[in-house]
């Protein structure tokens, strides 16, 4: 039987549902699936299609992911890899580059078959420096996640495992 991961790590748990909401289209497409978080993960040889999730935070993948993955370089079916983060779409040039340069380095690790970035969100609203600092527009609603773009691409892991 062959099973599927979706391991993630997340501080503030935003990242751990849009894991939940993937592992769960799976599930309902009738794939065998686990949902856990990289600590909670025991054997990962088991799988036949690994989807790992992290945040950002800092402009960099939380390093617990870093580590996750210096233990794990040599896993190969990494079927979807995804990202998520407040500042990628919406915030200035500068802090998207620093984003996009930590995730190509992960990228070239990790070699998925499919990456997304997910717009993130935070519980309060932040001091008006910071906003002007990571150039955030006004209004930016404080979950900005779009599940509508989340479940489209859960149905794009799908369909890559189906033509596997
Ligand atoms: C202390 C802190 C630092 C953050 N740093 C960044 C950042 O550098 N870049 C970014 O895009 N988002 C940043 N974020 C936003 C998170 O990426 C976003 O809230 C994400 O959804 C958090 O995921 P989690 O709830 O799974 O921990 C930060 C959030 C916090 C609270």
């Amino acid at each position: 039987m062959q099973k599927y991961l979706v391991g993630y790590v997340s501080k503030n748990g935003t990242t751990k549902e849009i894991a939940q909401k993937i592992g769960s289209i799976l599930k309902e497409n009738n794939f065998d699936t686990d949902i856990l978080s990289l600590e909670e993960i025991k054997n990962i040889d088991q799988y036949s299609g690994i989807i790992l999730g992290t945040p950002v935070y800092g402009m960099k993948l939380l390093p617990e992911f870093s580590v996750f993955v210096e233990e794990n370089k040599n896993i190969k079916n990494i079927t979807g890899f995804f990202v998520v983060s407040y500042l990628f779409e919406v915030g200035r040039k500068m802090w998207k580059n620093a984003i996009q340069k930590d995730i190509d380095r992960f990228k070239s690790i990790l070699i998925p078959q499919s990456t997304a970035i997910f717009a993130g969100g935070i519980s309060k609203k932040m001091p008006g420096f910071a906003n002007f600092l990571f150039g955030l527009p006004k209004g930016l609603p404080l979950d900005n996640r779009n599940w509508k773009q989340i479940e489209e691409w859960a149905n794009e892991i799908i369909n890559k495992i189906k033509s596997k």
